[in-house]
């Protein structure tokens, strides 16, 4: 996508192509762009369509209703912050006080729609031309063009005096490749300058990677790591005002936001296998909370090292899927084989932590057979190769 399609797509007729790909979308692609084309639609505006309604489709997961109505790059949707990620940042910063906010590296401004939709003005700054515009039709068919406003440029030069918040999620990705980075000192806008943020203006917030190294968390922020639904979908970084407790594993499930908070130092106490097995959301394991949930649970390590738990009680918890233990044995595929054949186990789930088997391969080994349906927990206990055969509990 260039300006110039995009400038397209805005017209009148740009409009009209756009509703006809919307109910051309998801089918055969060659049948569709000639579905548009018999309209009368020119080629390279049907084939821009084409390409909006596609992603605008794939956009509904992350964006909701609000996706028919974007403006979208491949790059720049597989950035994006999804809504309900975005609209409880938003709302935390409106209730810590921010009434004025810069997004710097804006993107296809998810992040600023949610800030400006909470009541924040919004300054966005985004180096790419055509996500510029693109932040700006957003704004537009948002109807918040008034709140979050784009400018098109290199965020390091923008004047944080301005503003008493702002917020930035570096590009994670090389431009044009699209390939993943992974070292801090190689995002855009740079390791330094987003990090210095802080030390510039009061309410500073940074998205990062949820695989973030700890050692990289700045001294008396807020680390937070946020789950959707089982997946982990991103860290942030809390600083100044904003930082309340060291760690926090905010755990989303439909509506309702769950939070785990602690030190991310402590460590849990070890005990044996116990009736029940515990899998923590990852936003509880990469927050290092563990410790703070095995309190909760009223449950133990068997493992130093691995972040299974083990309780005698089953309660039910946001922050973990809980399993009930039905055998424990040394790892080998013999004897697993024979149990899961006495067991008739032809459906099997396979968990694992601390174990380099393959699950895949083992599900092949195995040779299933049978209509009861099983999980396997492969893991080690106190250094040992141990597979525990369980039974989800519901919920
Ligand atoms: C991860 S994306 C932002 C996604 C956005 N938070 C959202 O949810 O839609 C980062 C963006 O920063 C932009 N960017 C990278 N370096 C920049 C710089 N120095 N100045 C302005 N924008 C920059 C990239 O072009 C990219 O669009």
């Amino acid at each position: 996508m260039d300006s110039d399609r995009l400038a397209a797509l805005r017209t009148p007729e740009g409009v009209a192509a756009l509703a006809t790909a919307a109910g051309l979308a998801g089918g055969d692609p060659l049948a569709a762009a000639a579905a548009l084309r018999a309209t009368g639609v020119p080629a390279d505006l049907a084939a821009a369509a084409l390409t909006q309604a596609e992603l605008r489709r794939r956009a509904v997961g992350k964006f909701g209703p609000a996706a028919a109505g974007m403006f979208l790059t491949r790059a720049g949707l597989e950035q994006a912050t999804r809504r309900v990620v975005a609209d409880r940042r938003a709302a935390r910063l409106r209730a810590a006080g921010v009434r004025t906010l810069a997004d710097l590296g804006c993107g296809l401004g998810a992040d600023a729609l949610a800030a400006a939709r909470a009541g924040i003005r919004v300054y966005g700054v985004e180096a790419d031309p055509v996500t510029a515009a693109m932040a700006a039709a957003n704004a537009e068919a948002a109807g918040l063009a008034d709140l979050f406003t784009v400018e098109c440029g290199d965020a390091t030069a923008f004047d944080v005096s301005r503003v008493d918040g702002v917020f930035c999620d570096p590009a994670r990705r090389k431009a044009g490749t699209g390939r993943r980075i992974f070292d801090p000192n190689a995002y855009s806008p740079p390791w330094d300058f987003v990090t210095g943020l802080a030390g510039r203006v009061p309410h500073t917030v940074v998205k990062v990677a949820p695989g973030l190294d700890h050692t990289l968390i700045p001294a008396g922020a807020e680390a937070e790591w946020v789950g959707v639904d089982g997946d982990l979908v991103e860290a942030a970084l809390w600083c100044g005002a904003l930082a309340e407790v060291p760690r926090r594993a905010t755990v989303l499930r439909g509506d309702t936001a769950h939070r785990l908070t602690g030190a991310g130092d402590a460590e849990a106490p070890v005990g044996p296998v116990r009736r029940y097995v515990y899998d923590p959301d990852p936003a509880v394991v990469r927050a290092h909370l563990v410790a703070e949930l095995a309190g909760e649970l009223d449950a133990t390590l068997a493992d130093p090292s691995i972040a299974y738990l083990y309780a005698d009680r089953a309660r039910p918890t946001p922050f973990a899927r809980c399993l009930e233990v039905t055998d424990v044995l040394p790892f080998s595929l013999k004897r697993l084989r024979a149990l899961l054949r006495e067991r008739r186990v032809g459906r099997l789930e396979i968990l694992k932590r601390g174990s380099a088997l393959e699950p895949e391969k083992l599900r092949r080994d195995l040779r299933l057979a049978g209509d009861a349906a099983a999980s396997l927990v492969l893991t080690r206990v106190a250094g040992a190769p141990t597979v525990l055969l369980a039974r989800p509990l519901p919920g």
